[in-house]
């Protein structure tokens, strides 16, 4: 069976003091991680974390990569760069960037394309809005935000991680049920499957609002093999008790 994966979302949190009380305390209760860990800092603190985390177990994540390698794109930040500072995974396509900064389906595949091309492995948010859902779409906003990213990458698509973020649970305390969840990874898994031999080494994350309470039975669906964790990201417990989940 495939590892599964707890990657940390901070988002716009933390500080020099706050990182480093963070970091330290989940280094200090995980015990050899059975599965794989990664934490996605604000970009200004990679370096930091870059350090905080040499030689242990816990993989450096940013939270967006550049659509350009580089140039004249003023407070961009190309795969290069990040890839200097250790970066192993890449948030794409947060619904955050893709609501706030205009990202759409076509921008987000070109950043995952990106990171692939630098040797970093996106992991590319899909998810539909409550509206979205009301109205019966989840499934083909879900396929249709994938498909820009599997046209853009080809056979590479097996080098990536999906995150499926519903957005209506995102920060919200309203988690999507084990069995909701599943539904939509199935649609997923199927959409990669059709595009390549590979799909069964995909990770298929689920994400918004899991925490330490219903870490486990999300973490047990047959195509849920991680999490993209924001706010229980935050708190060193409630982070290795959702690690311990995910063994
Ligand atoms: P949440 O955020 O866990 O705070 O809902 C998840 C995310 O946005 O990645």
């Amino acid at each position: 069976m495939m590892k599964k994966l707890i990657a940390g979302n901070w988002k716009m949190n933390g500080s020099l003091a706050a990182n480093d009380k963070l970091l330290k305390d989940i280094l200090a209760g995980l015990s050899q991680a059975s599965c794989q860990v990664a934490v996605g800092v604000p970009a200004v603190y990679l370096a930091q974390c870059q350090a905080l985390l040499a030689s242990t177990e816990i993989d450096l994540a940013s939270q967006d990569i550049s659509a350009h390698e580089g140039g004249a794109y003023t407070g961009e930040i190309s795969g290069a760069m990040l890839k200097e500072f250790g970066v192993r995974f890449a948030i794409v396509g947060h619904s955050e960037r893709r609501q706030y900064h205009g990202e759409t389906d076509e921008v987000v595949a070109v950043k995952a394309q990106r990171a692939l091309g630098c040797g970093i492995t996106p992991i590319v948010c899909v998810g539909e809005t409550l509206t979205e859902r009301e109205a019966g779409q989840t499934g083909e906003v879900v396929k249709r935000q994938l498909a820009a990213v599997i046209h853009t990458n080809g056979h590479c698509i097996s080098e990536v991680v999906v995150a499926y973020e519903p957005v209506w649970a995102i920060g919200t305390g309203k988690t999507a049920t084990p069995e909701m969840a599943q539904q939509v990874h199935a649609v997923l898994r199927a959409q990669l499957k059709a595009a390549s031999e590979h799909a069964d080494r995909i990770k298929l994350l689920y994400g918004g609002s899991m925490n330490a309470a219903n870490a486990a039975s999300l973490l047990a669906q047959p195509d849920i093999d991680g999490g993209l964790i924001g706010g229980a990201a935050l708190k060193a417990q409630d982070f290795l008790t959702i690690i311990a989940a995910a063994a």
